[in-house]
C-alpha cells in the first residue's frame, strides 16, 4: 500500500513551482522550431541541456534512477521515456513527444507536448489532437472537492469514445522538490473515486493515448516504453496547482502584460 502523504504546498512554494514551470514551458517553446526532418533526438537533448544551464537551471531527468540524458524524446510508437540518440533522425510524418523537467531552486517544472515532424498522417493528427483535448478536459475537472477519479474518468471517456486507448502503466504524480511523489494520478478511472482535491496540492496530468492497444512493452534499455502493437502513442503533460478558485497551470508562459 502507498502510505506516502499528499503534501500541501504554501503559496511561497507554489511561487517557486511557477518559476520552474514557466521555464519548462519556455524550454519547449525554444525547442519547437528545431523539430524538423533531419534533426536527431540527441540534437534536441543537447540544446535543451545547454539552454537549461544558460538559464541557471538543472535537468532533473539526467541521472534520475540512472536515466542517461536530459530530456525524454518519444517518437511514434514510443509511449514515454525515449532516450535521445544521435542515430535517431526525425523524418517527415513522425510524431515526437518532448518531455522536459528543469529544476529552479530545487523545484520541478514537468511538462511535455507532442509535435508533428513535417506533415502528419490523418490518424497521427487525430491522435495528437485528441490527446491534447484529453489533457484540457482533465484540467477542467481540477478544483477543491473534486476527486482524483474525476480526472481519469474525463480522459478515459473522451479517448475511448474517439476509438483510442489509455495507457495504464504510467500515471501523473505529485511534484515539488521531489520529482515523483503522492498522489498518483491515473488517466483512467471512475468519477467520485479516489482522494479529494484540496488547495495547495500540486501534481501532473500527463495522459498517454494510443492508436491501438493500451498495453506497453519496455525495451532492453530498461527505459523506452513502446506500444505492444507498435502503433502510435501521443502524450501531453502539465504541472498544476489546486487553488481556492480551481486550478492554476504552472507550466505555462506568463501572460503578456499589456501596458
Ligand atoms: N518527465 C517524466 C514524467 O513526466 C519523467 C521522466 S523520468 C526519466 O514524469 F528518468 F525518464 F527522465
Ligand atoms: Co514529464
Ligand atoms: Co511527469
Amino acid at each position: 500500500m502507498n502510505t506516502e502523504a499528499i503534501v500541501l504546498l504554501s503559496s511561497r512554494e507554489v511561487d517557486k513551482m511557477r518559476a520552474a514551470g514557466q521555464l519548462a514551458a519556455q524550454l519547449l517553446d525554444h525547442l519547437a522550431p528545431m523539430i524538423k526532418p533531419g534533426v536527431s533526438t540527441l540534437d534536441l537533448n543537447d540544446e535543451a541541456e545547454r539552454w537549461t544551464q544558460a538559464h541557471g537551471a538543472k535537468s532533473a531527468p539526467l541521472g534520475y534512477h540512472g536515466f542517461p540524458k536530459s530530456i525524454c524524446t518519444s517518437v511514434n510508437e514510443v509511449v514515454c521515456h525515449g532516450i535521445p540518440n544521435a542515430k535517431q533522425i526525425l523524418r517527415d510524418g513522425d510524431i515526437i513527444n518532448v518531455d522536459v523537467t528543469p529544476t529552479v531552486d530545487g523545484y520541478h517544472g514537468d511538462t511535455s507536448r507532442t509535435f508533428f515532424v513535417g506533415e502528419p498522417s490523418a490518424i497521427a493528427r487525430r491522435l495528437v489532437e485528441v490527446t491534447e483535448q484529453c489533457l484540457e478536459l482533465a484540467i477542467a475537472e481540477v478544483k477543491p472537492g473534486a476527486r482524483i477519479g474525476d480526472i481519469g474518468a474525463a480522459i478515459q471517456d473522451y479517448a475511448e469514445a474517439q476509438g483510442f486507448s489509455v495507457v495504464r502503466d504510467f500515471v501523473g504524480h505529485g511534484v515539488s522538490r521531489i520529482f515523483h511523489t503522492a498522489p498518483q494520478v491515473p488517466h483512467y478511472g471512475r468519477r467520485g473515486r479516489g482522494k479529494k482535491l484540496r488547495p495547495g496540492m500540486v501534481f501532473t496530468i500527463e495522459p498517454m493515448i494510443n492508436e491501438g492497444t493500451w498495453e506497453v512493452d519496455v525495451l532492453e534499455d530498461g527505459w523506452t516504453a513502446v506500444t505492444k502493437d507498435r502503433k502510435l502513442s501521443a502524450q501531453f503533460e502539465h504541472t498544476l496547482a489546486v487553488t481556492e478558485e480551481g486550478v492554476e497551470i504552472l507550466t505555462q508562459h506568463p501572460e503578456l502584460v499589456v501596458a
